[in-house]
């Protein structure tokens, strides 16, 4: 949204871009068609962040890079950025009194301790370690007041009226933590074409523990593996036009796949604007992402969501009764400015590596089958950034980031039954796929989709269904070395 549209809701129905001449816009429109020569690796391709793009060597540290294009301010802001992203908050009082005001209830002390690596969360493996993955919490609305907020989107979902809007397993030292997610696997046996078996773990979530009484019978569970953080700010500088052109809410093409963009209200002009962050699209911006998550994952509290006591609601009293962080002479909040500031530099400029053997015949030919597959109508290849954003390192850049940043449909097995602004119960934006391939290297793991259930690449194409069942048959029927070609593929990226 341009700046200069204060407290204008977006015009949804543009789907032309007002930042660019006519023709600058006939060089956007043919850079960014979906390419139909599989021989050789197409210009600009292995750079897929654009000129911000990291070149460095990958290795454990491929997704912690800043972007290649800042000047020197920006290096320094990334890194002070960095400095608060680990930094571990402690709980009031205490000595150290800028890093207090954790909680009372959070699910973490840091943002690092879920955004492993500025990489990708994963479940817990054992009985511990359900840090980097936790529940949204979320009902319909019933009062009149609670549809009235859905509708204008002032909220994307209504909380439990007792746990809040997502369960906090842990708390401060005199409070309760809120319970624990529990997770039972069930192995399910799918077969490909070629007789190869595939096993599919079906999760089901409850909560133990539960501290506070039971949950509300209409509250649904929403399991959520923090998103790598790379590539942010170019996500969000993708022309608004650019999103909205692709939506086929009513599938008029016919092609099987619909994809809705999703709506929320932007909280510093209070218009309508597009929802792009978290897998239900449902934050608009990195800033407000990073706000929202200092409150409800940490319980810090920053100018834009002044809430020291976190996530905790009226009828967890015992909370209210706790010291907060707020020092008088350091700022009203507990993440006074710049804080915010400097969190979301940082978010906005983790670099997107390199991709690598582009030229590979085996990438060039899964690249092709991916293409073929139906893959890109959702996994959009490439956009052109807006000339107009703030950051000059994200302006008119050519990126590859494989989404569409629409939502859909996905199927009853990957559905959570929550709905979150437009998002239904069965649906899920598009992730990006840039860096895939250096998830293990970064990461250690090949646990992929919103709550991490794939074990790997082929597990994640697998648990396709809805609007992607076709992609997904296809695949399915593809002879073995097409399917390796086409993993290949993903792996480069
Ligand atoms: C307890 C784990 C946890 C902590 C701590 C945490 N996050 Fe997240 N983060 C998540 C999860 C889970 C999501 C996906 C949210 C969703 O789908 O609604 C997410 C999403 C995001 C996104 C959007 C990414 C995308 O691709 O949509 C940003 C930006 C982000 N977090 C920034 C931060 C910042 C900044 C902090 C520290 C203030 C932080 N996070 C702390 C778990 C965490
Ligand atoms: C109808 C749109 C659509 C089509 C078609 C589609 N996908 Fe997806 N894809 C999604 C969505 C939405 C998700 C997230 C689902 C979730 O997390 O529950 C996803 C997730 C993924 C993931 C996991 C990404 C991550 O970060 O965890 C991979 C890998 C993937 N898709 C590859 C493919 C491939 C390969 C094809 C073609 C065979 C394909 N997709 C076709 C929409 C689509």
């Amino acid at each position: 949204m341009p700046l200069s549209a204060q407290s204008a809701d977006l015009d949804f129905s543009s789907t032309v871009r007002d930042d660019l001449s006519n023709k600058d816009l006939q060089r956007v429109e043919k850079i960014t068609e979906p390419t139909q020569d599989f021989s050789k690796a197409e210009r600009f391709e292995a750079n897929q962040g654009g000129a911000a793009t990291s070149t460095k060597i990958a290795n454990r540290d491929a997704f912690s890079q800043f972007s290649a294009n800042l000047d020197f301010k920006g290096e320094q802001d990334f890194k002070l950025g960095n400095a608060l992203f680990r930094k571990l908050w402690v709980s009031s009082p205490s000595s150290t009194q800028a890093s207090d005001g954790l909680g009372p209830l959070f699910n973490a002390r840091a943002c690092q301790s879920c955004h492993l690596k500025d990489g990708r969360g994963h479940p817990p493996e054992g009985d511990s370690d359900a840090t980097s993955m936790f529940l949204r919490l979320g009902k319909t609305g019933t009062t009149e007041e609670e549809i009235k907020a859905l509708e204008n989107f002032v909220s994307a979902t209504i909380p439990d009226p007792v746990y809040g809007g997502q369960l906090q397993d842990l708390a401060v030292p005199g409070l309760a933590a809120e319970g624990h997610m529990v997770i039972t696997y069930q192995e399910q046996i799918v077969q490909l074409k070629d007789g190869t078996e595939v096993s599919l773990r079906k999760p089901e979530y409850s909560v133990s523990d539960l501290a506070y009484g039971p949950l509300h019978e209409d509250t649904t569970l929403s399991p959520r593996i923090a998103p790598p953080m790379i590539g942010l700010g170019l996500l969000e500088a993708i022309h608004p036009a650019d999103i909205i052109k692709n939506a086929d809410p009513d599938d008029i093409d016919g092609d099987g796949i619909s994809g809705k963009f999703a709506i929320a209200r932007e909280p510093d002009t209070d218009g309508l604007t597009l929802g792009r962050f978290g897998w239900k699209a449902e934050n608009p911006n990195v800033r407000h992402q990073s706000a929202s998550a200092f409150a409800g994952d940490i319980g810090i509290s920053s100018p834009e969501v002044d809430k020291p006591f976190g996530d905790c609601t009226a009828k967890q009293e015992a909370c209210f009764d706790l010291a907060t962080g707020v020092q008088t002479r350091l700022g009203e909040t507990e993440a006074p400015d710049p804080v915010i500031d400097l969190v979301t530099f940082y978010s906005k400029n983790l670099a997107v590596p390199a991709r690598r053997n582009v030229e590979k015949p085996e990438v060039l030919r899964g690249k092709e089958l991916f293409y073929g597959a139906g893959c890109a109508s959702c996994h959009r290849p490439k956009f052109v950034t807006r000339r107009d954003t703030e950051d000059k390192a994200q302006a008119f850049q050519l990126i590859w980031p494989y989404s569409d940043m629409l939502l859909h449909d996905m199927g009853e097995g990957l559905a959570d039954g929550q709905q979150v602004g437009i998002a239904n119960g069965r649906e899920w934006r598009t992730p990006p796929l840039w860096g895939l391939g250096l998830t293990e290297m970064v990461n250690g793991h090949t646990f992929f989709l919103h709550d991490g259930r794939a074990r790997n690449l082929t597990e994640a194409i697998m648990w396709h269904g809805g609007e992607a069942e076709n992609a997904k048959q296809i695949f399915a029927e593809m002879e073995k070395a097409d399917r390796q070609a086409l993993i290949e593929f993903l792996e480069s990226l």
